[in-house]
């Protein structure tokens, strides 16, 4: 099947919603209701992959720093799937992330999704850094009551700086929930909804998670890097400062699975009902 891509403009948005309507529930969020949101930010191209004028898959680029590229976004058309077509949507985020001079480019899939780590694999992606997502459901407090946590957020220089030195930490990319950055601080400045908290030698990065239409608050990520013993008294703080919101998941890297096993956190499932577990795959250029 011989495909044609092209960056995808406000025109596109029927053509994306209808192949947004015929995915199956892996089109999370769906990508009809944010393609709009995404066309108009500024650091971010969508691009599709046309077979004979349909459009058949998207796939978007995301410029995290002027050389680190990120591929996001990607949804193939129902009808369309196992024939190539996300094989060349990754194919041509490369291609974009080279024309800008970038000298990485990266994405994150969920281990469970065989397609886009074959994809990977295929196109010379290294799979690297894993982080194992664990849930509570929480009462909600009333709106009225304040958080009752005393812990106050660090600026992301001297998080970033501290996080440095905790055990087995991270050295060029930290978890935000379902993607990774780099280790710049000021990609994180002026964002009020990711906030970094420390305990001694543990780090909890905060991002609060909103609608794609309200912007109201739907669920907060906590993803936590350290040492082990102060995991838990560090991820009772953040239930503390996020009381009135109902879901809270936690990610931890391997060594913090055992610490969040056995409490009343459960393991997140993805669609066939295996651990959710989110990879970084990442290529050199
Ligand atoms: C994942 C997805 C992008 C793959 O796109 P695709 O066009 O079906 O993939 P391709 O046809 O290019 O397949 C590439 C390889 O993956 C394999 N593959 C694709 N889907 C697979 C599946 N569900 N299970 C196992 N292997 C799969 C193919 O067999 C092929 O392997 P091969 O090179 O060894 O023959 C597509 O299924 C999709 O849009 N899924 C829903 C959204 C999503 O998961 N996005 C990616 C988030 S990172």
């Amino acid at each position: 099947m011989e495909l044609k891509f092209r960056l995808l403009t406000l025109d596109d948005v029927p053509a994306i919603r209808t192949l947004s309507d015929s995915m199956d529930m892996r089109n999370d969020p769906k990508i009809g209701e944010t393609a709009e949101r995404i066309i108009n930010d500024p650091v971010c191209d969508l691009y599709g992959a046309f077979a004979e004028g349909i459009l058949v898959g998207v796939g978007g680029l995301r410029m995290l720093t002027s050389q680190y590229a990120w591929i996001e976004d990607v949804r193939v058309h129902g009808e369309y799937q196992r024939m190539g077509v996300g094989t060349g949507i990754f194919n041509y985020g490369e291609e974009l992330a080279r024309k800008k001079n970038c000298t990485l480019v990266a994405y994150q899939t969920v281990t469970e999704n065989k397609g886009s780590c074959r994809i990977g694999e295929n196109l010379g992606f290294k799979r690297s850094h894993e982080m194992t997502a664990f849930y509570i459901r929480q009462e909600r407090a009333p709106a009225q009551e304040k958080d009752t946590s005393t812990l106050e957020p660090l600026p992301p220089e001297e998080a970033l700086s501290l996080l440095k030195k905790m055990p087995r930490a991270p050295t060029e990319e930290i978890c935000i929930g379902w993607a990774y950055r780099p280790l710049v601080a000021s990609i994180f400045d002026d964002n009020p909804d990711m906030n970094f908290f420390v305990v001694k030698d543990t780090l909890a990065l905060e991002v609060r998670r909103r609608g794609v239409t309200a912007g109201d608050i739907q669920y907060v990520n906590v993803i936590i890097y350290g040492n082990e013993e102060n995991v838990l008294p560090l991820l009772e703080e953040m239930r503390r400062r996020n009381r009135n919101t109902e879901w809270i998941f936690c990610l931890v890297p391997g060594p913090l699975v055992s610490v969040l096993e056995g409490t009343d956190f459960t393991y997140g499932r993805v669609w066939n009902g295996e651990k959710n577990i989110v990879a970084l795959f990442k290529k050199h250029l």
